[in-house]
């Protein structure tokens, strides 16, 4: 597929940007649309840094179908990935049609515009969280699923909007990835995790708190059923995460049909390992303390990847010194994110 067209919708934000950087990279043309909402425009100028080329930028709501239009009628389009949408599930839980309207409207206006154009191929941003509480560990693809959040039910309806519109359009072919927890950021330091505010998910609280910008980590819980009795997830190098869309990609160029696979390391690590880590790779102690577990957390989440290195002939290559390592050198490297 290199040389193509790809559509990255969310171009702009975390995984999105990490993976403009491999698609270029790669050869493919890359055209971002992103509203900004949770970025910042200087980041591809950023992956402009580290490719050589930029992306063709749109700053678009992926709501306002017309806008969406215009770019498919103005560009020949052989595949889309989509990452645009809302991420942050306790705030889902607070403005839950704000989640349904943005998810569900993106996801839909994508595929309106791709089968009035004839585009074909869609990588989906899915999550593990589309498992809600797993029953067994290691995750399998054809787990149940049940989702605790508002969040989590955009990414299972929008998982089953893109199987149907496949059935009914014998042509298309989508790859559903259900991703586990993407952290670190690319070696050069100009591209990484950005988050508003304070953050909710773990590495981002630890770079602040290195940084010297928060004081401490709450650790949520010492008491569950794990080895240290802190929570065991499946932590993920986002650049491996980049590169498996790539493959997605290229699966997709033979294929028919809907298919979902794990993009996971198949390891679990508790939050004292990752503090650990992350003290070794940043040569300073991460203060901490124990404090109650975080409603609708779970004990233990990690992926099984054998239908990833099956059907996409991938597996994560970066280990989790390489993760925490990325992570401090993009926090010293830009104490206040993307602004100067
Ligand atoms: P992000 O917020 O950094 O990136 C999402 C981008 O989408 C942002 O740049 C935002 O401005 C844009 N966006 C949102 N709604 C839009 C709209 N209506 N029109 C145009 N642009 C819009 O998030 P991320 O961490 O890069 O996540 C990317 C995708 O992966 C999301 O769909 C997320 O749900 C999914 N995902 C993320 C994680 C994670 O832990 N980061 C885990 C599993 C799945
Ligand atoms: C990881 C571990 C916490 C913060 C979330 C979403 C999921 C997916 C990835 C999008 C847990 C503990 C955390 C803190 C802590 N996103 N923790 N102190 O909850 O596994 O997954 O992001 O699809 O849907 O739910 O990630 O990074 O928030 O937490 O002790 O300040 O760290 O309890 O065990 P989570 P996380």
């Amino acid at each position: 597929m290199s040389g193509k067209t790809v559509l990255v919708s969310g171009g702009a934000g975390y995984i999105g940007s990490h993976t403009c950087v491999e698609l270029l990279n790669a050869g493919y043309e890359v055209i971002c649309v992103d509203d900004l909402r949770n970025s910042k425009e200087q980041v591809m100028e950023r992956i402009e840094r580290i490719t050589g080329k930029q992306p063709i930028f749109f700053r678009i709501d992926l709501c306002n179908y017309d806008a969406l239009d215009r770019v498919f009628h103005s560009y020949k389009i052989d595949a889309v990935i989509h990452f645009a949408g809302l991420k942050a599930v306790g705030e889902s839980v607070e403005k839950p049609l704000e989640y349904y309207s943005n998810n569900l409207n993106a996801t839909i206006n994508l595929l309106r515009c791709m089968e009035l154009y004839g585009v074909n191929k869609i990588v989906f941003s899915s999550s593990a969280t589309v498992y809600g509480n797993p029953k067994t560990v290691p995750i399998t693809e054809d787990a149940d699923r049940w989702c605790t959040n508002p969040y989590g039910w955009t990414k299972y309806m929008s998982e089953q909007i893109i199987s149907d519109w496949c059935v009914a359009n014998k042509d298309a072919s989508a790859m559903l990835l259900r991703y586990f927890n993407p952290i670190g950021a690319h070696k050069s330091g100009l591209i990484g995790e950005d988050p508003n505010g304070i953050p909710n998910n773990l590495l981002p609280y630890i770079c602040q708190v290195s940084a010297g910008k928060l004081e401490y980590l709450r650790v949520y819980g010492d008491d569950y059923d794990t080895p240290d009795g802190t929570g065991v997830r499946d932590y993920i190098h986002v650049v491996d995460l980049a590169r498996g869309h790539i493959n997605a990609l290229k699966y997709l160029d033979g294929a028919s049909g809907c298919e979902c696979v794990n993009l996971g390391t198949g390891v679990g690590y508790s939050v004292l390992e990752v503090v650990k880590a992350y003290s070794e790779a940043c040569g300073k102690e991460i203060p901490y303390k124990i404090v109650g577990r975080r409603a609708g957390d779970i004990a233990t989440c990690y992926a099984a990847t054998d239908k990833a290195r099956e059907l996409l002939n991938w597996q994560a290559e970066l280990n989790l010194h390489d993760m925490c390592a990325s992570a401090y050198n993009w926090q010293c490297k830009n104490p206040n994110g993307y602004e100067q």
